[in-house]
């Protein structure tokens, strides 16, 4: 079965932040993606593609930009139903809001049943990828990856762990912790398109020993990716320095326990140390920046200019539900304010990328997904660039397609996802 999927195709030549990102990428303004069994075979300009595959079955998207689905790159899909609660800052959210909805998660039928509706939310943004926390109940993790299986995502998640500063309901022992994760890594890593993530949530909630057991398994597990938290907000950093008085900084809590490597991936990171930001560098470790989520909680302003052009590895996420959004349209425009107010305003080229080559590599997964390229698996999408009145009038009178495209950026939704196609197949 071959398909051809047309309209204005994005690709990159180059990373931009590496090069000018208008001369980094480039849209085909009448391309084709040619899509076989599920992978991208070819692309380039539909005139010149089109008659060697007389065969293919042609989709036309006119001038909807082409480009890959969007890969979320760190999520908490237990707090789809608790998103936007009011009003308090990182320590208090999590007491008030997220440890009562994320008890709810020991009962399977309900896990089930958030897990359905996040990914059919998720998908109708325009995402195909994530990379979620689940709760400490191992159910909710067999409900987000039989979730993932029926609709053929790729997805990452991984049980959450926490030994202290819980409720005692969302509590787990070093042992217990180990023992299920090391169960569920067994019985979903490499499953289909499904990768299992070692979670422990952060330090003030894990135990010294917790985190050295979630060390040994890492250990004994290097490909796997291990994900949690690091500085997100000031009183965070703080109660850390008090349950870790020994530790160099938050990244030492990790590091002292064998949870620092390649393979790691650090939400927020928005208060670093100066050894914090060369140790993640040497080792080659990910960041994640969740821009709506630390203006939500109100967190800080994370230094992404600063990061890429010091050469670390970010990715781009919603951190829903302290994230304010289910949309990577959404999170793209939250990170330009943000560099607008660091007075570093990030380009189209540069948001567009980090939100599907830039996640992509941050999961170590760039050789199969949020690029399209021949051997990368066709999980696509078709956005409307003129998807409500108020984008429609400003790309109307757009001078190029980087002054076409971000006006969707800033003010699009899931109205302007005209189409998603995961492993080639269309879901809309
Ligand atoms: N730090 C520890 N847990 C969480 C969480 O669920 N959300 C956010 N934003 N930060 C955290
Ligand atoms: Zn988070």
């Amino acid at each position: 079965m071959t398909t051809a999927i047309l309209g204005q195709v994005l690709t990159y030549r180059a990373q931009p932040f590496e090069e000018d990102p208008v001369s980094a990428a480039h849209v085909e303004p009448r391309g084709a993606v040619i899509v076989e069994d599920g992978v991208i075979v070819a692309t380039g300009p539909a005139d010149s593609l089109l008659p060697h595959y007389p065969q293919a079955t042609v989709q036309d998207m006119g001038r909807h930009l082409i480009l890959p689905g969007f890969i979320d790159a760190h999520v908490h899909y237990p707090q789809t139903r608790m998103i936007a609660s009011w009003g308090k800052r990182l320590i208090d959210w999590l007491n008030s809001y997220t440890f009562p909805e994320e008890m709810r998660f020991s009962d399977p039928a309900y896990a089930r049943a958030v897990a359905d509706s996040y990914l059919a939310l998720t998908r109708a943004h325009g995402t195909t990828t994530v990379c979620s926390y689940c709760t400490i109940h191992p159910e909710s993790v067999d409900a987000f990856f039989a979730a993932a299986r029926d609709s053929g995502q790729r997805m990452l998640a991984g049980k959450t762990c926490m030994d202290r500063n819980a409720p005692e309901e969302l509590r787990d022992t070093p042992q217990s912790a180990y023992d299920d994760s090391k169960a569920l890594l067994t019985r979903w890593h490499g499953v289909d398109r499904l990768s299992y993530v070692i979670t422990p949530r952060f330090s003030p909630t894990s135990t010294p020993d917790q985190l050295a057991a979630l060390g040994a398994l890492w250990a004994e597990h290097p490909d796997c990716l291990m994900q949690t938290h690091l500085s997100e907000q000031t009183e965070e950093i703080s109660w850390v320095k008090s349950l870790f008085p020994e530790a160099r900084d938050y990244l030492d809590t990790y590091e002292e326990h064998g949870l620092l490597g390649a393979n790691g991936l650090y939400g927020h990171a928005i208060h670093l140390e100066p050894r914090e930001k060369d140790r993640l560098k040497e080792v080659g470790a990910a960041l994640v920046h969740c821009p709506t989520s630390n203006t939500f909680i109100g967190s800080g302003l994370f230094d992404m200019a600063g990061l890429m052009t010091a050469g670390q590895r970010v990715g781009l996420a919603t951190d829903t539900g302290g994230g304010s959004s289910f949309s990577m349209l959404r999170t793209m425009a939250a990170a330009y304010e943000i560099g607008q107010l660091r007075g570093t305003p990030l380009h189209a080229a540069q948001l567009l990328w980090l939100a599907t080559a830039g996640s992509a590599a941050s999961l170590g997964l760039d050789d199969k997904i949020g690029r399209i390229a021949p051997g990368m698996e066709a999980d696509l999408i078709a956005l409307d660039l003129s998807s409500t009145m108020a984008i429609a009038q400003r790309s109307a009178c757009a001078d190029d397609i980087w002054e076409a495209v971000f006006p969707t950026i800033m003010m699009g939704d899931d109205r302007a996802v005209a189409e998603v196609w995961i492993a080639g197949r269309a879901t809309a």
